[in-house]
């Protein structure tokens, strides 16, 4: 990718000892980067190590005149490709939600246009607090966009999210943010998670699918220029910026939701985890548990649900339309048979044998299997990097078609 202008914006959290690896991964990809501190980050790191690895200015202070003359704060927001917010403080992203300009840093993201990128490093209980998480929700909804914190041990001793992600992830997330709109002029209808179906008034059955993977691909999509629109069953994950969401929980209401959004698709991406079966009869009121004994049995009988992407692909027309296939054992023949039953354009196959693929973490491991039959196996890669992967295939899919 050619250098391009970051500037790395950090508060005062510990995770800033980390800003100095940062400052080179992101130099070793020969970006220019131009650092700015607020003064509780200056007591965690030196900006006399930020600028001898920068090369580069350190701004400190809004109104020091020499610094100001140096490069005044609004020529350095003019000057930013992106804004890194590394570590990002619960404080500073209350005060960037609310437009509060009180220092150097929220001053220059105030009257910044470049997209803005947050690395969240706090302790847990203040990372899960509705405050927080409301004013990170409102953030991503205007195209702010996250990556972290993960979960470990804590600087403050608890143990939880809350850690900033390590600086090679910053610098990959940035990567990607500063990537070309190749699906600009595209709509891609995304569908993630699981489906709920209900048993009664509080029991359902349900599965393991956390969403990220088909958050993965909307929010790459939304990244590549796309419009996007992602149906969500069950998943506790939030919207990516630039997304509209719908939530739905059952088959049922996510088919209503993927044909009400499908004649405005141009793409397609079937993550979601689509209950096959569902209670026949569904009970309104709690089933009791009174008169059932540790060895009665009770049964459930269950029908078949709908088919949503063997619907979509029966209207597909110039659509592109990814599947996906969610194997235990013989995952290749298992997905040739899928892709030649449902006639989509792509199946991705992932073996949800292995623990590091397929359901609730954060790798995937794939094959991508064609109408043809042809295989492709993609390695182990966090679920962002395969997204990227589905959809480096759905422009190629595009341009054989122009
Ligand atoms: O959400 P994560 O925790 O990140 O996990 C990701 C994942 C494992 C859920 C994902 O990678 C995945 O494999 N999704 C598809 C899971 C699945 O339902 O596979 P399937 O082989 O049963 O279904 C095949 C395809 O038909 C899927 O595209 C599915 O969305 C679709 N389908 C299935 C049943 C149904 N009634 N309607 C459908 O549209």
């Amino acid at each position: 990718m050619a250098p391009r202008r970051i500037l790395l914006a950090v508060t005062g959290g510990i995770a800033a000892y980390k800003i100095p690896e940062l400052v080179r991964v992101l130099r070793r990809a020969d970006h220019r980067v131009r650092c700015a501190l607020t003064a509780e980050a200056q007591r965690f790191v030196s900006p006399l190590v930020l600028q001898t690895l920068s090369g580069e200015l350190v701004r400190q202070d809004l109104f020091d005149p020499g610094e100001e003359n140096e490069i005044d704060h609004i020529g350095l927001a003019d000057w930013a490709e992106l804004v890194i917010v590394a570590p990002a403080t619960a404080n500073t992203l209350a005060k960037i939600c609310h437009g509060l300009a009180d220092d150097l840093v929220t001053a220059v993201i105030l009257a910044c246009r470049a997209p803005v990128l947050v690395a969240p490093a706090m302790n847990v209980n203040m990372w899960q607090n509705v405050a927080t998480q409301a004013n990170l929700a409102q953030l991503h909804e205007r195209g702010v966009l996250s990556v972290g914190p993960e979960a470990g041990d804590l600087a403050c001793g608890w143990e939880g999210l809350g850690r900033m992600s390590e600086p090679k992830d910053i610098a990959a997330a940035a990567e990607l943010l500063l990537g070309p709109e190749t699906l600009s002029g595209e709509t891609v209808l995304v569908t993630a998670g699981g489906t709920a179906e209900p048993i009664d008034a509080v029991r359902s059955i349900t599965n393991r699918s956390s969403g990220k993977m088909g958050f993965a691909v909307a929010e790459e999509a939304a990244r590549r220029g796309a419009e996007v629109r992602l149906i969500a069953g069950v998943s506790a994950l939030p919207t990516p910026a630039g997304v509209r969401r719908t939530d739905v929980q059952t088959a049922f209401e996510m088919r209503e939701a993927v044909l009400a959004e499908l004649p405005d698709a141009s793409v397609v991406v079937k993550a979601a985890a689509v209950a096959d079966f569902r209670p026949a009869e569904p009970e309104t009121r709690k089933i009791k548990k009174e008169s059932l004994t540790t060895h009665d049995r009770l049964t459930l009988s269950l029908v078949a649900n709908p088919d949503i992407l063997t619907e979509v692909c029966a209207q597909k027309g110039n659509r592109i339309v990814v599947g996906f296939a969610a194997e235990s054992h013989d995952v290749v023949e298992a997905a040739r048979r899928k892709i030649d039953r449902k006639g989509c354009d792509l199946l991705v196959a992932n073996d949800i044998s292995r623990a590091d693929a397929g359901f609730n973490v954060d790798t995937n491991a794939v094959f991508f299997v064609s109408p043809s039959g042809e295989v492709e196996e993609i390695p182990l890669l966090s679920k962002r990097a395969v997204a990227a992967e589905i959809l480096d295939r759905v422009e190629k899919l595009r341009q054989e078609q122009v």
